[in-house]
C-alpha cells in the first residue's frame, strides 16, 4: 500500500528562484533564509519519498481569470514550467504519475470533491521554487501530482474545506494499492501583501501562531475564514490554505521534525515546516 511519510510546507517567492539561479544564497540577504533548509533536505533525503504531491496555487500561467478551477489536479505524464512574468529561468519538466493523479481523483471526487482534472498544466515559481529549495539537484527520479487551489479569484476556497480536502487525499493515499512512498508538499504564505495600500504588510505575531498551530491544532487555523486571513496575513497571506491541505492530509498526530521562519524575503514572511506522520 502506497504510504504518506510526512509534509513539507514552504512559501514559495519568486526572488528565491532568482537567488539560486545567481548562485547567490551565501550573502547576507539570503543566507538567514537559506540556512533553514538543509534539515528539511535531509529529511526528506531519509523519508525517500518516490512521489511528491505538490499543493501551490497558480498565479496566472495555467489558470486565469475568465476561467478559475476552485480545485485542480494534474494528471499528466509530465508538467512544464513557463515564465509567468518573473523572468525565471524555466525548468526541465517534472514527471507526473498518473496513475496515482487519476486514483486521487477519483478518490477525491467519490468523497464529494469535484475537482477539475488536467491532463495538460503548466507549472509556476508557487510550483518549481519549492522543488528547487528541496530537491536541488534533481538527482533521484521524483514523480510529483500537482494539486492547485484558487487563491487568486474571490471566492476562494475556505480554510475549512481546504483542510477537510486534505484529509481526503491523506485518504486516498492510504486506499492507493501499490507500494509507494509519498510527501505532501504545501507551498505559499506566510503573511504578505503585494498591493494595495497595505503593500509590504506583514503579521509575524500571527505567522508564530500558525507555526504553533499548524503542528498542534490545525482545525483552530480551519476556523477562520478568508476574509479573516486577507486581514490578518494580507491579501497573498491566503496562500497559507496550501498548508492546510498539506496539514489535513496527515495523522492527527504527526510531529514537527523542523521550522524555520525569516522576515523578510522580498515582500514576504518566509516559513518553512516538515512534519512527519505517525509510523
Ligand atoms: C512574492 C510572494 C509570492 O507568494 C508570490 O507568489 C510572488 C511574489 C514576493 O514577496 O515577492
Ligand atoms: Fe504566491
Amino acid at each position: 500500500m502506497a504510504r504518506l511519510v510526512g509534509a513539507v510546507c514552504t512559501s514559495h517567492i519568486p526572488a528565491i528562484g532568482h537567488a539560486i539561479a545567481r548562485g547567490i544564497e551565501h550573502e547576507a540577504y539570503w543566507q538567514p533564509f537559506f540556512a533553514g533548509y538543509p534539515r528539511a533536505r535531509e529529511w526528506l533525503t531519509a523519508a525517500a519519498p518516490d512521489v511528491a504531491i505538490v499543493v501551490y496555487n497558480d498565479h496566472g500561467l495555467n489558470f486565469f481569470l475568465d476561467k478559475m478551477p476552485t480545485f485542480a489536479v494534474g494528471a499528466a505524464r509530465e508538467y512544464r514550467n513557463a515564465d509567468e512574468g518573473w523572468g525565471l529561468p524555466t525548468t526541465a519538466p517534472y514527471s507526473g504519475d498518473p496513475d496515482l493523479s487519476w486514483h486521487i481523483i477519483e478518490s477525491l471526487m467519490a468523497q464529494e470533491f469535484d475537482v477539475t482534472s488536467c491532463q495538460e498544466m503548466l507549472v509556476d515559481h508557487a510550483f518549481t521554487v519549492p522543488l528547487a529549495l528541496l530537491w536541488p539537484s534533481r538527482s533521484q527520479p521524483l514523480r510529483t501530482v500537482p494539486v492547485c487551489l484558487n487563491t487568486i479569484q474571490h471566492p476562494l476556497p475556505s480554510p475549512m474545506r481546504c483542510y477537510k480536502l486534505g484529509q481526503a487525499i491523506g485518504r486516498a493515499i492510504a486506499a492507493y494499492p501499490q507500494e509507494l512512498r509519498t510527501v505532501m508538499i504545501g507551498t505559499g504564505g506566510l503573511s504578505h501583501q503585494l498591493d494595495g495600500q497595505r503593500a509590504g504588510f506583514i503579521n509575524k505575531e500571527f505567522d508564530l501562531m500558525c507555526l504553533e498551530k499548524i503542528v498542534s491544532d490545525p482545525l483552530a487555523l480551519a476556523q477562520y475564514t478568508i476574509r479573516d486571513l486577507v486581514r490578518l496575513a494580507g491579501t497573498q497571506g491566503v496562500e497559507i490554505i496550501s498548508w492546510l491541505v498539506a496539514r489535513g492530509s496527515l495523522d492527527d498526530h504527526a510531529v514537527k521534525v523542523h521550522s524555520h521562519y525569516h522576515i523578510p524575503v522580498s515582500n514576504t514572511a518566509a516559513g518553512l515546516m516538515v512534519l512527519e506522520n505517525a509510523a
